[in-house]
């Protein structure tokens, strides 16, 4: 059968095919039954996004259990079940008593409210369904990606750089730590880890970091073979920053041992304080000791897009490479994130050829198939959401929502610091503020009032707080990226813990 110039099979009468209903753009039928699903789905939404201002529902994991399998008795039935019935009984036992990043109180962990341009953007990536690793699964979807990268490689001063869309700060962090690794046996030992496994002498191998970086530098190292013996610790000063002064000594030291300091890893914006290390210092540091520089930017990478707070992360430039994530302060869907490199070359210590995916051939030829980039294959048009979302929102709206959160962190801040009810442990560089419910007349059980008081903001479903340990203490956290999120909604939660608070020592004693 000819093909004709549109792709159309000629002679070709269109009928039913078998199991259309059931996948969007095969004919009218198929786009009308998805645009009913589609709206069904968000009329279900819609109840529970309105259902007032409770963050959560307070369901504990076996009720939550319990009120799933009340509505749906089998995971899989024999046969399917009604699109509205379907769609209500997901909203009632799953919906219902999920967590609600959208409300201003829940303000726990860097889970931020997403953007509806990103939203839009979501049914665009599912519908069309294109897959990164290569151009004859992606199409112009991979130019636009290359595009944002492109972008974002200006924002954070790399003029010769390149970089992917991950799944976010753990890939991005392995990733960081992946090259460092192939970047040193080469320079090292002239040894490629890829081809050969780990050379004979890395188990020398060191990465530097502060006390307070991230959990998945440890993760990494294990994965890479280096285990987690290779991560050298280095105390942080009061700002909960990586101290420059043991740093140096902590390099010195290793040195001296016969151990090979290879990578050096600042964290821009902390998880629990939201601290930037001191970057400038580090790089040069990095560079005395040659030592492959990562900035994990995960948590304060937005600071590059407000004018007002940029200057914190001075020095980004310098860094070999980078980790910046958009589902925490660029308001993007879970997931979303990027791995920026300094210099393009770098890549090719992750070169690989699949004859089925990117034949060397495409290469010659200039067809981008992204899969050489990327510890993943298959892999979400990601970059999709952030450029809608940035179309939508511009520069400037966008750096004011930035600024805003850190205005009301700091203002949450003085107000926890003016009352005697509570402890602050730090002054907010970013938008997380850590501290600690206290009785100061009679300073006892404080770490069991803290948690209490975690829990039962929990349980009622007033807000969602974080709890963390600064020196084995307990202490509640709040992370304030969400931009709607006011200094009255702030009070309200205090003024709420404290009263919580109070409350434990009257049930001890009543
Ligand atoms: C500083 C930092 N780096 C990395 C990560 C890991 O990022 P993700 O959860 O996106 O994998 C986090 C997560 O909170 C983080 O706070």
């Amino acid at each position: 059968m000819a093909n004709s110039s549109n792709g159309l099979r000629q002679g070709c009468v269109m009928t039913t095919r078998p199991f259309e209903q059931w996948f969007a753009a095969n004919n009218n039928q198929s786009i009308e039954a998805y645009q009913q699903y589609m709206e069904q789905t968000i009329k279900t939404l819609e109840h529970y996004f309105t259902r007032g201002t409770a963050s959560f529902s307070g369901t504990t994991p076996s009720q939550a259990k319990e009120q799933f399998y009340s509505l749906f008795s089998t995971l899989v039935p024999y046969e399917g079940v009604d699109r509205d019935a379907l769609l209500q009984k997901t909203g009632e036992s799953i919906l219902r008593h999920t967590f609600n990043p959208n409300q201003p109180t829940c303000i726990a962990h860097l889970h931020c409210p997403p953007f509806i341009p990103a939203l839009a953007a979501e049914v665009f990536i599912s519908a069309m369904n294109q897959s990164m690793d290569s151009w004859d699964q992606s199409g112009a979807a991979t130019v636009v990606e290359q595009e944002m990268v492109k972008w974002l490689c200006d924002l954070f001063g790399y003029p010769n750089g390149d970089g992917v869309f991950t799944s976010g700060g753990t890939q991005s962090n392995y990733m960081g730590l992946l090259l460092a690794r192939e970047h040193a046996s080469k320079r090292l030992w002239n040894w490629n880890t890829q081809q050969k496994g780990l050379h004979p002498e890395s188990h020398k191998l060191r990465i530097l970091c502060s006390e307070e970086a991230h959990f998945t530098v440890k993760q990494s190292a294990a994965f890479l073979g280096l285990g987690e013996q290779s991560v050298i610790t280095v105390p942080t000063d009061q700002d909960y920053k990586l101290s420059i002064a043991s740093l140096k000594q902590k390099v010195e030291e290793l040195t001296e041992e016969g151990l090979i300091p290879f990578a050096l890893f600042a964290t821009a914006g902390t998880t629990d304080f939201g601290s930037i290390d001191p970057i400038p210092s580090m790089a040069d540091l990095a560079q005395d000791y040659n030592l492959w520089f990562h900035v994990d930017a995960a948590y304060g990478g937005a600071l590059q897009m407000s004018e007002q707070h940029k200057p914190k992360l001075q020095g980004i430039d310098q860094a070999d490479s980078i980790t910046v994530d958009f589902h925490k302060q660029f308001y993007q869907p879970i997931s979303c994130g990027a791995f920026l490199v300094k210099n393009q070359t770098s890549f090719t210590h992750m070169t690989l050829h699949a004859d089925y995916l990117n034949p060397e051939e495409d290469e010659v030829e200039g067809v981008p198939n992204l899969v050489g980039k990327s510890v993943q294959t298959t892999r979400r048009f990601d970059a999709l959401k952030l450029f809608m979302s940035l179309q939508a929102v511009g520069m400037e709206e966008f750096s004011r929502m930035i600024d805003t959160t850190l205005e009301v962190a700091k203002q949450a801040a003085s107000h926890i610091e003016t009352d005697s009810h509570f402890e602050l442990l730090h002054k907010p560089e970013l938008n997380a503020v850590v501290f600690r419910f206290v009785q100061p007349n009679s300073p006892r059980q404080e770490d069991a009032i803290n948690t209490w008081v975690r829990d039962e903001l929990l349980r009622t479903g007033t807000a969602v707080v974080a709890r963390t340990k600064v020196d084995k203490q307990s202490c509640l956290k709040l992370t304030i990226l969400n931009p709607t999120t006011t200094v009255e909604d702030i009070d309200y939660v205090i003024q709420e813990i404290k009263r919580i608070g109070l409350s434990y020592t009257e049930r001890q004693e009543a």
